[in-house]
This record gives C-alpha cells, sequence and structure tokens, in this order.
C-alpha cells in the first residue's frame, strides 16, 4: 500500500489513537498501558517518590489538569496524597486507556492540550503535563504551553517532566542501539516531533511569560548492571522501540529496515545489548514555572 509515496512494510500493526491532525507516535493499548505503569512508578522512585516538585499547596474546590493523561496514572497517585475536594481533571487525545471508575473528584475527558476550552481560563491552581515529547510538533510546543498558560489561574504552577531523547551517533559498541535511534530521529523528524524539548524548555517557558523556572535532572540508567530500577527502565524504554515499529514500517522503513523481522531483531539485540553493556543511560528532567499574580 502506498502511503505519501512511500511503500508501507507489511507487519501486525498496534492501536493507534484517532484524533485529528495529531502526531504521537506510541500506541494505546493494554501493553502501553502496562509500559506507562512501570514508567509512572520508575520515574516516581528516581525522584525519591514525590510525584510533586513544584511547591504548591492545594485547597479544597482548586482544581488541578493532568494533560495527555494517558490511563491517569500520575493523576489517580496524586489523588491519594490531596483533599478529596480538590477537583483532578485528565485530558488525552485518546480515550482507550482512561480509569473505568476513579474517584468521584477525578474525571477524564478527550481534548487536545494544543486547543482547551475557552471558559478554562484562569481556572486551574496546577497543571501536570509528563512525557508528550513523542506528541507535539515544535510550534505546539509553544501553543501548548500558552495553553496552560492561559487555563492556570494567576500565581498557579506548571509541572513539566520529559526526558532527554538519544542522539544518533553516540553508542559506537552498541549497533543495534545506534540503528533504532537512527530510526526514531528518522520518524520524529518526518513528523516534525519536538523530541529535544526537554533542553530548550526553560527558554520556552520564559517566552510564555512563567517566572520562578526550576529544574532537577536526574538519570535512568538501563540494564541489569543497575539493579531492579535499571531493568524496569530498559523494559519502558525497549517498549518505546517497541511502540513506534508500526510508524517506521507505515512510513516505509527510512531505507534503513526493509522486514518486521528485521525490525524486531534489532529490539531483541538492543536489549541484549542493554543487558550485557553496562553504562546506557537517559536523563529525565522534571520542570516547574509559575504564572506571575499580575
Ligand atoms: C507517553 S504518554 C504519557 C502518559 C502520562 N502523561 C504518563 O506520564 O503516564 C503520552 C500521552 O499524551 C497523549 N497526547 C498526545 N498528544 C496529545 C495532545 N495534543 N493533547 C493531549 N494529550 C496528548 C497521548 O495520547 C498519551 O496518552
Amino acid at each position: 500500500m502506498a502511503n505519501n509515496g512511500v511503500s508501507r512494510i507489511e507487519h501486525a500493526p498496534r492501536e493507534y489513537h484517532e484524533y485529528p491532525g495529531a502526531q504521537y507516535a506510541l500506541p494505546t493499548d493494554d501493553a502501553e498501558h502496562q509500559r506507562l505503569l512501570l514508567q509512572h512508578n520508575s520515574i516516581k522512585s528516581l525522584f525519591d517518590n514525590r510525584i510533586l516538585l513544584a511547591p504548591v499547596t492545594l485547597r479544597p474546590n482548586d482544581r488541578v489538569l493532568d494533560s495527555g493523561a494517558g490511563p491517569g496514572l500520575w493523576a489517580l497517585d496524586f489523588a491519594q496524597s490531596v483533599d478529596p475536594a480538590v477537583h483532578i481533571l485528565g485530558i488525552d487525545i485518546a480515550s482507550r486507556l482512561f480509569p473505568v471508575s476513579p474517584p468521584q473528584n477525578v474525571a477524564f475527558q478527550v481534548g487536545s492540550v494544543t486547543n482547551l476550552p475557552p471558559d478554562w481560563t484562569d481556572t486551574f491552581t496546577l497543571v501536570h503535563q509528563r512525557l508528550l515529547m513523542l506528541a507535539l510538533q515544535i510550534p505546539e510546543w509553544t501553543q501548548a504551553l500558552r495553553e496552560i498558560y492561559r487555563v492556570l489561574r494567576p500565581g498557579g504552577w506548571v509541572q513539566l517532566g520529559e526526558s532527554i531523547a538519544w542522539f544518533e551517533g553516540e553508542y559506537p559498541d552498541k549497533p543495534c542501539m545506534e540503528k533504532l535511534v537512527s530510526l526514531y530521529r528518522s520518524l520524529t523528524k518526518s513528523r516534525n516531533l519536538y523530541i529535544d524539548c526537554a533542553s530548550h524548555m526553560p527558554a520556552l517557558l520564559k517566552e510564555i511569560g512563567f517566572i520562578d523556572i526550576q529544574a532537577e535532572e536526574r538519570p535512568l540508567l538501563m540494564g541489569k548492571w543497575a539493579g531492579a530500577d535499571g531493568v524496569a527502565n530498559a523494559t519502558t524504554n525497549v517498549g518505546v522501540f517497541r511502540g513506534i515499529k508500526t510508524p517506521v514500517l507505515e512510513a516505509g522503513g527510512y531505507g534503513k529496515v526493509t522486514t518486521e523481522s528485521e525490525y524486531d531483531a534489532l529490539v531483541e539485540g538492543l536489549e541484549k545489548e542493554w543487558e550485557e553493556i553496562p553504562g546506557t543511560k537517559k536523563e529525565f528532567v522534571m520542570f516547574w514555572a509559575r504564572k506571575p499574580i499580575n
């Protein structure tokens, strides 16, 4: 089948979002749900069990937005630490993974962070957003941060978590990883996704008008050389390479792979490289910033 002039590579496709215009590259299926759960716990552990770093105190009737909530893991976890009269709302372009029966003060609805409802202006005390690096195009990041700024009440806080993307040419001792990173870069470049957003986040936040911009960076270590956390981090990150297989093969493999089994062999090779060669790591950065009071 032709796809923008390139031939798609035959494979068993996974399930993806159907939101018009969105370029999000990861699946929305049960395997991805399990990956996100493991990832939520790994990131929580990396930051000493803190899921809120912004210095915000929530009061009854305050509103909290979890943008790009997915299965709502952060929202549900956060709900356990606040007064049940705090209202938590998760939004996402796909509803497939929304929790079926959340607590009464937690709700979910379909929507894009690039275009939030007009009547939300100045209403949220906290906006949380984590891992949209494979979701938003370069100009959409500015648009999303502008929308988050708009919906925050004056004095409200945003907290963003993103990781530093893999770079090509940095893993000469890991040929499977090198090739997969090259495919990952080709895919994200072809979709104009801002995977290097974390490196530019403080400047983006400042440009929108946020103040008190702060960041905390910690390394996610990959592989059993780094203990149980290393095994979990490797599993979640191998899962990303599995998750982009369908979009890579739909795009024809970028001249780098020609069959599904070739792609699968690269992922298996990557798992082995991370298991056998110590040292692979990926920085994760938590940012927080405040909307000025006036
Ligand atoms: C990698 S998942 C992270 C989910 C969750 N934030 C977490 O950390 O567990 C990214 C999520 O962003 C959602 N997403 C992608 N584009 C979006 C957009 N424009 N607006 C809102 N959500 C979006 C995806 O559907 C997906 O659920």
